[in-house]
């Protein structure tokens, strides 16, 4: 049988070192595939190409599957963000970013169990972009919310859920001030839930939510939300559980899926061997589960755990000192004992 081509896009700055980490230790446990490199990024702009190249962009919808490492974007100046583009072209309308407390991992929620997954809108809301300024004292912005929108993004939560025989699902709103787009959400919502009557479904307003969230996160099990409340939430959700460097997420569509690190290109410690792979190789757990590699996903997930626990391989923003192949050898010796 012939491998599994999976596009891979190692990404700026620390990109490269934490893509060879991710990879090395699928090998290790025996994921054998047809690694496809592919330009993106600050690097491809470097080159003369746009930094989500067209051909980038042709791969990934052939394939069905990526893995990308972070890109660097100059503020405000520059190229169009590699992430935008691609989410764009893709339609990748779903961002999921599990939260789950990882032992080893100082915060204020050491100790607590937290473990949820917020799967956020990634094409609506007011990031559609659409904003005007007719008087120069007056800018508006408008807040797109689409029925379809909603169904394909609620429904994949729901299957999600059921998927990972999880519990509970909570649909995170303002809709007792925005009536009409939220209100929509709300009521495709409770339509797609009629449908899965075995998993309990609720509702929270957004700000209620955050309250919640720092005083009592273990309550919550998958949300569900548009994408400005979800781009905020998921950000929140990460600091409960030591922050954006062990922070993994997937972006889905119909047709694509692209797997990717919450975290930055972190240009200042890039090209120095210490930054934490951690993140991307979460990314890699949650593309082998996409896959239907469990077990082998599963492996990879507690030799992570387990090193961050134990505490002596762990890098420097986790407080130690060890190299990323330092971090990377010891997951391998784990995950494949
Ligand atoms: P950043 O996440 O790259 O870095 C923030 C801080 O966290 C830095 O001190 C960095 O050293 C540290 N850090 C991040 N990841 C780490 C890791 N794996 N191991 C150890 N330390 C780590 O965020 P920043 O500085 O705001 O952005 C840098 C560049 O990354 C920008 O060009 C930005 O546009 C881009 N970026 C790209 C993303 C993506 O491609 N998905 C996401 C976020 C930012
Ligand atoms: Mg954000």
């Amino acid at each position: 049988m012939s491998k599994r081509q999976i596009g891979v896009i190692p990404g700026d700055g620390i990109g490269p070192e934490i893509t060879k980490s991710m990879i090395d230790i699928l090998e290790a446990v025996g994921f054998e595939a047809d690694w496809v490199y592919l330009e993106g990024g600050l690097g491809a702009v470097e080159k003369g190409l746009p930094s989500m190249p067209d051909e980038t962009l042709a791969r990934i919808k052939e394939l069905g599957i990526a893995i990308k490492g972070p890109t660097t974007t100059p503020v405000g100046k520059g190229h169009k963000s590699a992430n935008v583009a691609l989410r764009q072209a893709l339609d990748l309308f779903a961002n999921v970013r599990p939260a789950k407390t990882m032992p080893g991992v100082h915060g204020h929620f050491e100790g607590t169990n937290i473990d949820l997954i917020i799967v956020r809108e990634n094409t609506e809301d007011l990031y559609a972009g659409i904003e005007y300024q007719a008087h120069p004292d007056v800018a508006q912005a408008i807040k797109v919310i689409t029925r379809p929108g909603c169904e394909r993004l609620i429904r994949y939560a729901f299957e999600m859920t059921k998927k990972q025989q999880r519990k509970r699902i909570t649909a995170v709103h303002k809709a007792n001030i925005m009536k009409l787009t939220d209100g929509m959400f709300l009521e495709e919502f409770y339509k797609m839930a009629a449908l899965y009557p075995e998993i309990k479904a609720d509702d929270i307003i957004v700000d209620n939510c955050c309250m919640q969230l720092v005083t009592k996160p273990e309550q919550f099990d998958v949300f569900v939300t548009e994408n400005l409340y979800g781009d905020i939430v998921s950000d929140l959700c990460a600091g409960l559980v030591g922050g954006l460097g062990l922070a993994p997420s997937a972006n889905i569509g119909a047709h694509c899926a692209v797997f990717e690190s919450v975290h930055g290109s972190a240009p200042d410690i890039a090209g120095k061997g210490i930054a934490n792979p951690s993140a991307l190789i979460l990314s890699a757990v949650m593309m082998l589960r996409h896959l239907g590699e469990y077990e082998k996903g599963q492996r990879i997930q507690n030799a992570v755990l387990a090193v961050c626990e134990e505490g002596k391989f762990t890098t420097g923003d986790l407080g130690g000192k060890a190299s990323t192949s330092e971090f990377t050898a010891e997951v391998i010796r784990i995950a494949t004992s």
